[in-house]
């Protein structure tokens, strides 16, 4: 069992433990009051799989559970669930002392968290995550949002959860798309700040280690966030390969994963810093190394042009100039302004 502890505008604990969905209740019941309601929020095909396993935990524990299913899948996190959600939780009379309790991916994460934000001006919840990408990422530093039709993660609101449980056993029932989809994040921790760590990674077999594999990121998100808990400045590190990564997730409608994305745009980024000189074609060969060693795509098919027109559509672009996050070595990131056309060429060269 691992602990992380994060102290941001909430103090709150992030347990990795195989094995831990049966101790959900046990885990809430020191930092949610007894008797009180918990609302799990959940989408259908982690129900199947584990609420049986999450409810009788939390009653158990001496909380009356309600649980709220919808349809798994990127176009459930959007008003109409949240709005089906909201209409849940006043049927089942939930008040502040009550709390929500998200199992599930970044999906489940994001939109149960921000109904726990907005619900009566805000009610406490736990996230149980039960992807890797959720496990590593989504489910730790309080950002939650909903899609609307104009783009991802549009409305939103930070709102950190009171404990995180992750069970590292409900990895074996996810497909390999979706496990690798944590591991491009996992790959991303290491490149922008711990060389131990994307070396690590690029030994292989890292189910065995899992468990210390997460600790070791979320302990670095837990870092960036307790000093830009607002995504001001520092936070924007976390981006590394998304800029590009989500560029690539939109010109193809989404047919590429998260994980797929950000895997290319971060070598999509390490050879623009090869071409500038930040560092050696080595850096570049590792990375691409390692991401295809998990079955991760490498290279970008697409249109390069499109590619650039949907990176400038992207919000961190600011005026003639392009904020981006390069790698000069594994373990150190650094953020580096780029005039707009010269970032355009060199995408073009690459
Ligand atoms: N809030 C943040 O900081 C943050 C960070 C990164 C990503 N995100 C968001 O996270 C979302 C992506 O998260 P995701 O990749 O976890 O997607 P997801 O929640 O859609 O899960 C992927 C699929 O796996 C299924 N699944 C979940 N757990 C399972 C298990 N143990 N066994 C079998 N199937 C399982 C789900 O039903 C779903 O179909 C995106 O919406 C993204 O915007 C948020
Ligand atoms: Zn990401």
């Amino acid at each position: 069992m691992k602990t992380v502890h994060v102290n941001a505008s909430v103090n709150y604990d992030i347990i990795i433990e195989k094995g831990s969905l049966n101790k959900v209740g046990a885990y809430a019941s020191s930092v949610f009051k007894r008797g009180s309601k918990a609302a799990v929020i959940t989408d259908d095909t982690v129900a199947s799989l584990y609420l049986d396993q999450v409810v009788p935990s939390l009653s158990a524990a001496g909380y009356t559970v309600a649980s709220y299913i919808f349809p798994h899948g990127e176009d459930s996190k959007s008003a109409e669930t949240l709005f089906r959600v909201y209409d849940f939780l006043i049927e089942e009379q939930l008040t502040r002392p009550d709390f929500i309790v998200a199992l599930g991916g970044g999906v489940v994460g994001d939109l149960a968290g921000y109904a726990a934000a907005t619900y009566l001006r805000g009610i406490r919840f736990m996230q149980v995550p039960t992807t890797f990408l959720a496990a590593v990422d989504s489910s730790v530093g309080g950002k939650t949002a909903i899609n609307i039709p104009a783009g991802k993660n549009l409305i939103g609101a930070f709102w950190q959860p009171s404990l995180v449980v992750c069970d590292t056993e409900t990895f074996k029932t996810l497909p390999a798309v979706t496990f690798a989809d944590g591991v491009a994040e996992t790959i991303k921790y290491g490149m922008i700040f711990s060389a131990p760590l994307f070396e690590r990674m690029e030994q292989g077999n890292i189910m065995p280690e899992i468990d210390e594999i997460i600790a070791h990121c979320v302990s670095i998100k837990r870092d960036v966030v307790e000093q830009d808990e607002h995504d001001n400045g520092l936070r924007m590190i976390l981006n590394y390969g998304h800029t590009l990564g989500h560029a690539i997730e939109k010109v193809t409608n989404h047919s590429v994963t998260h994980g797929q994305g950000v895997a290319m745009g971060m070598l999509l980024i390490a050879k623009l810093g090869e071409k500038l000189g930040y560092h050696s074609s080595a850096l570049t060969q590792r990375l691409e190394a390692c991401i295809r060693s998990y079955g991760l795509p490498t290279h970008y098919e697409g249109s390069v042009a499109e590619l650039g027109e949907a990176v400038l559509h992207d919000k961190k672009r600011s005026g003639s100039s392009i904020r981006l996050i390069f790698v000069k070595e594994p373990g150190s990131a650094e953020i580096i302004s780029l005039d707009v056309n010269q970032f355009l060429r060199l995408l073009r060269e690459v």
